[in-house]
């Protein structure tokens, strides 16, 4: 079976699924946790791969799990399946070199955000393909954001105006996500961190509140209940 979904598509998604979870508390790796009696993983992946532009899915999994991810995402897409690395960004890098020649976009998308519209990944695949070279969706800052210092004493309160809650899936020239890869020092939390760090400007679209990452039990609750109400 070949893991290609529109041979005409310029996008390739990566999703690394390979985190241990510790934060959705004991039970296995966090992107095969059922929501609705599916993986995060399986609703992420069918998401994506309903978005037209998208060429290839390569999923990062947990090394001891490649043959069993690539079983369970059979029947859901054709997409490749590798095994991830030790930190986030060590999934990322791998899934990136399994890319096959053709996209020219790379967008990289965390299994945990499993209601993810599809119309999200074609908005900021759109705005890479429009000449953007780095692009995050990002939602605004609906609390007060001050910072504390460890003793839990208020040092200064943040203008939230200027703040903004990043998502994914990032999207990049393939090009200069893999340069940014290529130098990578310190692991980051985002592709996009990697891709500021070269001076690459990074460029903002609106976010989906469907996109929420389920980190915690009660994140898993309410995207229980969104897909319940048919997201
Ligand atoms: O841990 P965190 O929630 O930040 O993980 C974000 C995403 O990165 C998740 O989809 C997780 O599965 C993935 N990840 C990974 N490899 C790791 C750690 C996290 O693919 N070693």
């Amino acid at each position: 079976m070949t893991a290609q979904l529109n041979p005409r598509g310029d996008v390739a998604v990566l999703v690394p699924a390979a985190g241990a979870g510790v934060r959705l508390g004991p039970g296995g790796p966090k992107a095969l946790r059922l929501l609705g009696g599916e993986p995060l993983l399986v609703h992420v992946v069918r998401r994506v791969a309903t978005a037209p532009s998208v060429h290839t899915v390569v999923v990062a999994a947990p090394a001891t799990e490649v043959d069993a991810v690539r079983q369970l995402l059979t029947p859901v897409a054709p997409v490749l399946v590798v095994a991830g690395g030790a930190e986030r960004q060590a999934s990322v890098a791998n899934a990136l070199a399994a890319v096959p020649s053709g996209p020219d976009i790379v967008l990289v998308h965390d299994a945990a955000r499993a209601l993810t519209p599809p119309a999200l990944v074609e908005a900021v695949a759109a705005a890479v393909r429009a000449g953007h070279d780095a692009v995050i969706p990002v939602l605004p800052v609906s609390d007060t954001i001050k910072r504390v210092d460890a003793a839990g004493v208020v040092l200064t309160t943040v203008d939230r105006s200027a703040l903004r809650a990043v998502q994914t899936p990032q999207g990049f020239r393939r090009g200069v996500l893999a340069a940014a890869h290529a130098a990578a020092g310190d692991p980051l939390t985002d592709d996009a961190g990697l891709v500021e760090q070269q001076g690459v400007p990074v460029f903002c679209v609106p976010g989906s509140e469907y996109a929420l990452k389920v980190t915690r039990p009660f994140d898993l609750t309410l995207a229980e209940h969104l897909l319940a109400a048919g997201h």
